[in-house]
C-alpha cells in the first residue's frame, strides 16, 4: 500500500471524533455510469480495487461499459506498445474487477465505501443516499464526486455524517490526476484519511478542501471563464484571441473558450446559476452573461452537442 501523503495530518478543521477506525477499502460500489462513473470506476479497477458499477437500467450501464472499453483499450496500448498479448491480458484482468448492477440494495451490502456519481440534483442525491444509509453496512464510507452541491447539504440524508465526504474527481478521470478531498464539519479524521488513501491506491493526487462553493479548481475557473465570456460580449476579443492569449502568455494548456466547449456550456450555466441563489460567493463573480444563456437555449452546449463557441465534427468531436 502506498503511504498516506502529508493530507493525513491536516486536522485542522477536523471538528469531530469517530469511533469507527480508517477503513482499509476494497470493495468499492459507485452509483452512475456516465461520464464520471465510469471513468471512477475504470481507474479503482485498474488499481485492484472490487468495483460495482449501478446504474438505473440496462442500457445506462452498457453507454459506460463502452466507455471504458474504449478508454481501456488506449490505456493498454499506451502501457504495453507493439505486445497485443500483454494488452489484452491487462483488459481481461481490469475487467474481471468490475461488476454490473441495477440493484441499489445488492451492490451495497459488500462495499466499504460507496461512490456516487449521478445527475447533479440534490433531492435526488440525497434520495439515493437516505436509502444507502439504511441498507449499506454500518462501517460503509459514503461520498459524492459532485462539482456544485454542499457536502454538507447531502450527507443531510443520511445518519453517517462522520462517514460522509466528497471525492470530487476531474474529467476525463483516467487521464486528469487530481482528486479533490472534501470534508465537511462533520467528516471524522479517520473517514479523511480513509478517503485519501483511497485516493492514493487508485495513483491519484489527493488534495483536502473544505465544504465550500467550487472547491478549489472551480471555484477559481469558473469565474475566470465567466469573466472571460464578459471580455467577448463586450467586444474586446474574439473567443479564437482569448484562447491564444491565455495557452500563450499564461501557459494554460486549453484557453477559456476551448476549456468551456469541453465541460460543457449547460454545467457551466447550471454552476453559476446554482451559486447565485446560494449566496455563498460574490455575486458579482457569477453575474449572468447574456452570450452563454442564449448559446444554452439554443442547444449550443460545446463539444457534446458538436456546437458550442466552436464548431466539432460530430458529437464529441474534434474541432
Ligand atoms: N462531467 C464532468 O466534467 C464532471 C466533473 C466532476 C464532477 N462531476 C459530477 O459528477 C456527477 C455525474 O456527472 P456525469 O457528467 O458523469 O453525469 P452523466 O449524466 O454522464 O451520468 C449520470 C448517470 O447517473 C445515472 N443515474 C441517475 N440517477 C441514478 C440513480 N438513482 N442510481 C444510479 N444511477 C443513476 C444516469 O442514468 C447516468 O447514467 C455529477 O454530480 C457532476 O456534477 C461531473
Amino acid at each position: 500500500m502506498r503511504p498516506l501523503t502529508s493530507l493525513t495530518k491536516t486536522s485542522a478543521f477536523s471538528t469531530s471524533s469517530s469511533s469507527y477506525a480508517p477503513i482499509n477499502v476494497k470493495n468499492i460500489t459507485v452509483f452512475g455510469s456516465g461520464l464520471m462513473g465510469a471513468g471512477i470506476v475504470q481507474v479503482a479497477a485498474q488499481n485492484a480495487f472490487n468495483v460495482t458499477m449501478v446504474d438505473l437500467n440496462t442500457e445506462a450501464l452498457k453507454k459506460g461499459q463502452d466507455i471504458i472499453n474504449s478508454s481501456l483499450k488506449r490505456v493498454a496500448k499506451k502501457q504495453f506498445p507493439d505486445d497485443a498479448e500483454k494488452q489484452k491480458e491487462y483488459i481481461d484482468k481490469t475487467l474481471a474487477q468490475i461488476k454490473t448492477s441495477t440493484d441499489s440494495e445488492a451492490a451495497s451490502k459488500d462495499a466499504d465505501l460507496i461512490i456516487e456519481a449521478i445527475v447533479e440534483n440534490l433531492k435526488t442525491k440525497q434520495q439515493l443516499f437516505a436509502m444507502l444509509d439504511k441498507v449499506a453496512p454500518e462501517h460503509t464510507l459514503f461520498c459524492s464526486n459532485t462539482s456544485s452541491l454542499p457536502i454538507a447539504d447531502i450527507a443531510k440524508a443520511t445518519k453517517r455524517s462522520d462517514r460522509f465526504g466528497g471525492l470530487h474527481f476531474f474529467n476525463p478521470v483516467p487521464q486528469m490526476k487530481l482528486v479533490e478531498v472534501i470534508r465537511t464539519e462533520s467528516t471524522s479524521q479517520d473517514s479523511f484519511d480513509s478517503l485519501v488513501d483511497v485516493c492514493n491506491r487508485m495513483k491519484k493526487t489527493p488534495v483536502s478542501c473544505k465544504d465550500t462553493p467550487g472547491f478549489i479548481v472551480n471555484r477559481l475557473l469558473v469565474p475566470y471563464m465567466m469573466e472571460s465570456l464578459r471580455i467577448v460580449e463586450r467586444g474586446e476579443a474574439t473567443p479564437q484571441d482569448v484562447d491564444i492569449a491565455m495557452k500563450l502568455g499564461a501557459g494554460f494548456p486549453m484557453g477559456p473558450f476551448e476549456l468551456a466547449d469541453f465541460v460543457g456550456l449547460d454545467t457551466m450555466k447550471f454552476i453559476v446559476d446554482g451559486w447565485r441563489k446560494d449566496g455563498k460567493i460574490d455575486a458579482n463573480l457569477v453575474a449572468p452573461v447574456k452570450l452563454l444563456d442564449d448559446l444554452v437555449a439554443q442547444g449550443h452546449l460545446g463539444r457534446k452537442s458538436g456546437k458550442g463557441f466552436y464548431p466539432y465534427q460530430g458529437v464529441g468531436g474534434k474541432q
